[in-house]
Order: structure tokens, then sequence, then C-alpha cells
């Protein structure tokens, strides 16, 4: 056995012996993966299991196409509770807009500027939501929530509509809800009617 031979397999052992340590340490250092609640070596749930589950949006009956009269405006939840929107019907044809003429339109209620709420200054008859109460900001609502004026540089989330039977659900949101990382996510899922 030559030098390098010696060397070689001396740095192989030292290796091995700082692997094996490594884990021992690991092992030791009181780090448990969370078990599930039978005893068994499944992963147990996270607290937001519910919520990290739900990996796509849900359609949910939001109201109907006979109860909706141009100029309503209706509240609703979606896809989590407490995510405020509105449902309204303007009397043009909408971008994403649904019904018999196109008017029945979706938005989130929060303003994109710092959340304040626009529910109430939805104005269906100029097709607007605005101005805002905090900064004045004015989303029309005939184009897929646009920015008209005012201090936000961001759309108003549109809810994606859909009709069928006369009623209408929700089937998704284009645009990132104000205060949201993600749109599904933190939150308790509205109860949905069907899964798309
Ligand atoms: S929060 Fe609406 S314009 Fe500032």
């Amino acid at each position: 056995m030559n030098d390098n031979e010696t060397e070689s397999t001396t740095r192989r052992r030292l290796l091995a012996t700082v692997g094996t340590a490594g884990a021992a340490s690991v092992a030791g250092c009181g780090f448990q993966a969370p078990q599930a609640d039978d005893g068994s070596d499944a992963p147990a749930e996270s607290p937001t299991a519910q919520v990290d589950g739900l990996e796509r949006y849900p359609r949910v009956r939001v109201g109907s196409v006979d109860e909706l009269s141009e100029g309503d405006v209706e509240s609703f939840a979606y896809p989590l509770d407490g995510t405020e929107n509105f449902l309204t019907r303007i009397p043009g044809e909408a971008w994403g807009g649904v019904g018999p003429e196109g008017g029945i339109v979706g938005f989130s209620g929060l303003c994109t500027h710092m959340g304040c709420s626009v529910q109430g200054q939805v104005s269906p008859e100029r097709e607007v939501a605005g101005p805002c109460p905090c900064h004045y900001t004015t989303f029309d609502l005939s184009m897929g929530g646009l920015v008209v004026s005012g201090a936000a540089t961001t759309d108003l989330p549109q809810i994606r509509l859909d009709v069928e039977d006369g009623d209408v659900y929700a089937t998704g949101v284009d645009g990132l809800v104000y205060g949201r990382r993600n749109n599904l996510r933190d939150g308790t899922p509205v109860e949905a009617a069907t899964e798309e």
C-alpha cells in the first residue's frame, strides 16, 4: 500500500465517522416530525390542513338571475368566509358579465389601494365602484374593475361567474384580493356547491 492509498482510506473512514455522528446528532436534537393522532408514522395534518387542501376555486352559488334586478347590489363571501365581495347588475354588457344581457358582475369589495371597503360606494347605474371613501379611487365595473381615477394602481379583483338554471355561481377570482398572499389560503373556505 502506497502513501496515496493510505491517505485516501483515512479520508473515507473520517467521512464515514462524521456522517454517523451527524445522523446521531440530528436524532438526538429533540426534533420530532408531527405524528398522526392514531400514533402511526403518517404525518399529522397541519392546523391549516383544511385550507391548504383547497387547491382550486370552489363553485359556489351566490345569487339568482331572476332575483337580481338592474341596480341591485348584494354581498357575498367567496372563496373564504369573511372575504367580502359584491354582486351587481349594470345596464350595459360587462367584461366577464353573465346573465341575459351580460350585465351581472361580481367584484371584491376591498379597494386595492389600502383595503378600504367600496361595498357602500357601488353605483350600478354609473357602472362604477367608488370613489373609495379613503383615497377616492373609482373602478369601472364594465371593464374588469379597471382603475378610472384615484390612488390605487391595481384593478379591482373580479369574481368569475357562471349561470346555470338561472342560478349565478362564483367559480374563481381574477386578481389578488387586498391583504391576501393567496386568495385560497389563511381562512375557512365557504361551503361549495360542487367543485369545478
Ligand atoms: S384605500 Fe381606497 S383609495 Fe386608498
